[in-house]
Parts: C-alpha cells; structure tokens; sequence
C-alpha cells in the first residue's frame, strides 16, 4: 500500500523541526552534542520511510524522540494532527498503544527469564486491561501468527535463548504488535542477524505495512535495504537529512554527494563517477559541528560558499529534495545543477577542465 492508497492524508505521526543537543562534559555542562538539528519527517499509515546514514547520524535519536524516550530540544511532534505530551504517565502509555519501537537487538530487549506466553501475555495485559484466561492465551496465539511463528504451541513455552536470532525478533515485533499499534519505530531491526534470516524478518514488517496498514519508520545504515522496503528513503548526515525522495530515486541516482558516496562506497578507479564523487576523511565532531554545510570537510566539490551558509533545501530534477549547493543557482557553487534543469544529477554532467582541476584540489587538500 502506497500512501497515495491510504485513506486520510494525515500523518500518523510527524515531527517537524526537531532538534536535540545532548549535553556532554561533567563539570561545566556548556558543551552539546548536536545529535539532531532541524529534522522533519512525515510517516503514514501502510508507509514506509528509511532513515539511512553512517553511523552517528543521529538516526536512533530520531527514534527515541519520536518514541518520547528522550526529551526534545526544540520542534514539535504530532500524532494524528495533535502535538504530542507525555509528561504524565497516563499520557504515555497512551502514546504507546499508538507508536511502538523495535530494537536492534532481540536478546538484549527480551527478559531472559521469561517464556514467550509471559512476555507477549504482559505486553497484551498493558495495552488491554481486563484480558485474561484462555481470551489472553487466544491473544497471544494470535500475536505468534502474526508474526509467523507457526504452529504457535511449538514456541509459546520457549524462553528466549530457546530461540534463534531470527525468532527472538519476531517475539519483539509480536510484543510490539500486542498494543495493536499505528506506528512501528524499527531501529536498525535486522543488523545483528544472520544474513540469510534479514529478508523474513523485512518481509514480515511489509506484510505489516501491506495487510494492517502500519506506519513504519526503518532505521538501517544499509541502503540496499532501503530500496527494497521503504517507499521513501531519507538520508541524514551529522544530524541533518540531506536528501529525501523516492527510494528508488535516491538509491539508483543520488543526488547528493554524500548519498552518491553512500551508494558507490567501494571505490571503482575505472569508475570515473564513483572518483568524482569520492570523499575522504571521517564524520564530523557533532560538539563543535563545521560550519554551513557538515558535509564539506569530505566533499570534493565544496567552495568557499559551503563553509559560509547552510545549503538550502531545493528539489533536484530527478524529483529527490536536496540539501546542497550544486542544486541551486548560486553563483558561488561550483557548478550549478539547477532545479529546472535537464541535469538530473553530478554524474549527468560534463565538467569543464576548469571544475574538474578544482575538485582535483579539493581531494588533495582533503586528504
Ligand atoms: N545520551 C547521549 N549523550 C550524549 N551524546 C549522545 C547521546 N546519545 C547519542 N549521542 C550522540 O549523538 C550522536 C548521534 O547518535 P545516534 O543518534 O545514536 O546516531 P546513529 O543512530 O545514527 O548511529 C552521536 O554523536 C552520539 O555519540
Ligand atoms: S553544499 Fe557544498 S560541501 Fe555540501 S554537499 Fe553540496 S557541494 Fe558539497
Ligand atoms: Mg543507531
């Protein structure tokens, strides 16, 4: 189900120019981690977004402040419309029976000394009071289909190092399912299994997002997998999205440098765009951030306009929205791809010697 198929054009949830620092040092706390810094993003019903991006991005504190396990900076975030407010308890587990969160690693997330009909019968009892007997034993059966875990009775007495990887997660997603949620917050679900058990457990959260029309937001550094679940793919770098469309789009033609390096990371030397578009160097200090755009102490195509101003957001021909300089037509880019333009991307375009010896600079001075 595509949004376009969704009944109402109304996010689930929605965050719109969240910002969280992190305060750091134990002493003088003036000191802040700029984890996140202005990020807005939409998720509807039976929709799927993937927050992509190295790591340290600041793609799991998106999480935890859409899931409000950690207090927002600045910005707002809404369900159904309405700005969210879980200062009391009461409120809370309200806005749990609505988003739910699954976590990378199934082990560490499930109390060991539990069995499966404990653990998925508590979860039920939280969301659903007054459930109990054989209608909470029916419930928790219910909960094992859903998450294929079939016939049920072979897994309902099982404590979790009873379990595989693989099935260990599945039980977080049916506890997650238990309060019947609209949103599913899924950080980085499927890298700490085993690779040929990493396609069920996406194919189970589509089933999810297709047959009970889930919001899903899926955190992954792997963008492989973005293409193959999301319908949108947004990419963060040092905190800030820097490219959001299409999954198909952003993985198949990048608009951004740093995306183009995300998707071409293994250098090709007979690959004259995966050259161009090479970066050096290590992720930014998210104390003391650069200055306009993060990216430019790694992009081979910055100029001195980069280090002065926050590129603007601006949509690139390809339909991608794009944060950064070469999309706009400012005179101080160093090549100017244009929104209207027929230049979709970098890679469309035939650089002069002039540009071509200037990025050569770059890399040297990068490196
Ligand atoms: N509780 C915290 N206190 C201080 N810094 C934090 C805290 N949580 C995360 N950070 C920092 O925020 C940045 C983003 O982290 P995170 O959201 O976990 O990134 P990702 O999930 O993309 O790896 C990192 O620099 C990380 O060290
Ligand atoms: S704004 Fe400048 S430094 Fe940033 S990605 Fe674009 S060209 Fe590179
Ligand atoms: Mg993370």
């Amino acid at each position: 189900m595509s949004k376009e198929n969704t009944v109402s054009d109304i996010p689930v949830l929605s965050a719109k120019h969240i910002v969280k620092h992190f305060p750091v040092g134990s002493f003088k706390r003036d000191k802040v981690v700029h984890a996140t810094d202005d990020v807005s993003l939409d998720l509807y019903a039976g929709h799927v977004i993937a927050l992509v991006g190295e790591s340290g991005s600041g793609k799991s504190t998106i999480a935890k402040l859409l899931s409000q396990l950690v207090p927002i900076t600045s910005g707002t975030i809404e369900l159904n419309g309405k700005e969210v407010n879980t200062r009391s308890r009461r409120a809370f587990r309200e806005f749990t029976d609505e988003v739910q969160m699954i976590f990378q690693d199934p082990f560490g997330s499930l109390n060991a000394i539990h069995t499966v009909r404990y653990i998925l019968g508590r979860a039920l009892q939280i969301h659903k009071k007054g459930l109990h007997g054989e209608k909470l034993e029916e419930a928790v059966i219910e909960l094992l289909q859903r998450v294929k875990l079939t016939p049920a009775e072979r897994y309902i007495d099982k404590f979790p190092h009873e379990l595989s990887g693989g099935q260990r997660q599945r039980i977080s997603i049916a506890r997650a399912l238990a309060a019947n949620p609209k949103v599913l917050l899924a950080d980085e679900p499927i890298s700490m299994l085993d690779v040929s058990i990493r396609l069920g457990i996406l194919n189970l959260l589509k089933d999810l997002r297709d047959n009970y029309g889930i919001a899903i937001l899926y955190i992954t550094h792997d963008v492989a997998s973005a293409r193959y679940f999301a319908d949108q793919t947004l990419v963060m770098y040092a905190g800030r999205v820097i490219e959001r469309g299409q999954s198909e789009m952003v993985t198949q033609h990048p608009a951004h440098p740093y995306t183009d390096l995300l998707v071409n990371s293994a250098p090709d030397p007979d690959h004259f765009n995966a050259l161009r578009g090479e970066a050096h160097g290590e992720a930014p200090s998210l104390i003391d951030p650069p200055s306009g755009c993060r990216f430019r102490t790694r992009c081979p195509f910055a100029t001195e306009l980069c280090a002065q101003k926050v590129p603007p957001t601006v949509q690139a021909a390809t339909g991608q929205e794009v944060a950064c300089w070469l999309y706009t037509d400012n005179p101080g880019a160093m090549v100017n791809i244009g929104r209207e333009g027929e230049l979709a991307t970098i890679h469309d375009m035939d650089l002069s010697d002039e540009v071509l010896a200037k990025i050569e600079h770059n890399k040297e001075a990068l490196r």
